[in-house]
């Protein structure tokens, strides 16, 4: 009976030591997610380089053109570099209803429902606005207002802005559904 016992407690050793070596050679706890991997982690230097590797050219997407004009080049621009298609317009009228109408209203005469709450109008459809470049109503749009409209920089990538600007041009009917330039 004692030898039994004895017996029992051997293999139980047995087995512990066992799954330790197991453990060991199987890279026991073995890793439930997929962070632990021979990659390269974000500020972790590659074995032999001195300082972390620049990405290498176009891997990371950025909207931003590499030289930014500034807020006047913009004003200046006065041809919306953007082919204007159906596509295109269909694309700014969505962002229109998105970002400008709670301001500027559906058809951007200044009579959105923020503007009830004591916000001052701006139709976008009067003649001053109608005699701003393509490029000042896109850096209306980049930049924010000179005043109080906020930029939509963050929420609207350049060439979704000039989208806006044609769907904007659409309204104030310069500009039929397709892209030609009316009168
Ligand atoms: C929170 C309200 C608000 C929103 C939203 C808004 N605007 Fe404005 N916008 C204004 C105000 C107020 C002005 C008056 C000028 C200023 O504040 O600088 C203005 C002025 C403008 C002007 C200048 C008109 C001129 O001739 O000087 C343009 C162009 C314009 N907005 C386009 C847009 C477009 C396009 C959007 C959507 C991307 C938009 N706005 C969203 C409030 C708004």
């Amino acid at each position: 009976m004692r030898n039994l016992m004895h017996n029992k407690c051997l293999i139980a050793v047995l087995v512990v030591v066992f799954l330790v070596v197991v453990g060991k050679v199987s890279g026991l706890p073995w890793s439930t997610d997929m962070f632990r991997q021979p990659a390269i982690q974000p500020y972790q230097m590659p074995r032999g380089y001195k300082q972390p590797l620049a990405f290498p050219p176009n891997s990371v997407s950025i909207d931003e053109p590499t030289e930014l004009l500034t807020r006047r080049d913009y004003e200046a621009i006065t041809q919306n570099p953007v082919s204007i298609t159906t596509h295109a317009i269909e694309s700014g009228q969505d962002l229109f209803n998105t970002f400008c109408f709670p301001c500027h209203g559906k058809q951007g005469r200044g009579d959105g429902p923020v503007i009830k709450k004591g916000f001052y109008p701006v139709d976008l459809t009067s003649p001053g606005v109608k005699a701003r470049t393509d490029g000042y109503i896109y850096s209306y749009i980049r930049y924010g207002g000179l005043v109080m409209m906020p930029t939509y920089r963050e929420f609207i990538s350049s060439d979704e802005a000039w989208e806006i600007v044609a769907y904007v041009r659409k309204l104030q009917g310069s500009m039929d559904n397709t892209g030609n330039k009316g009168q």
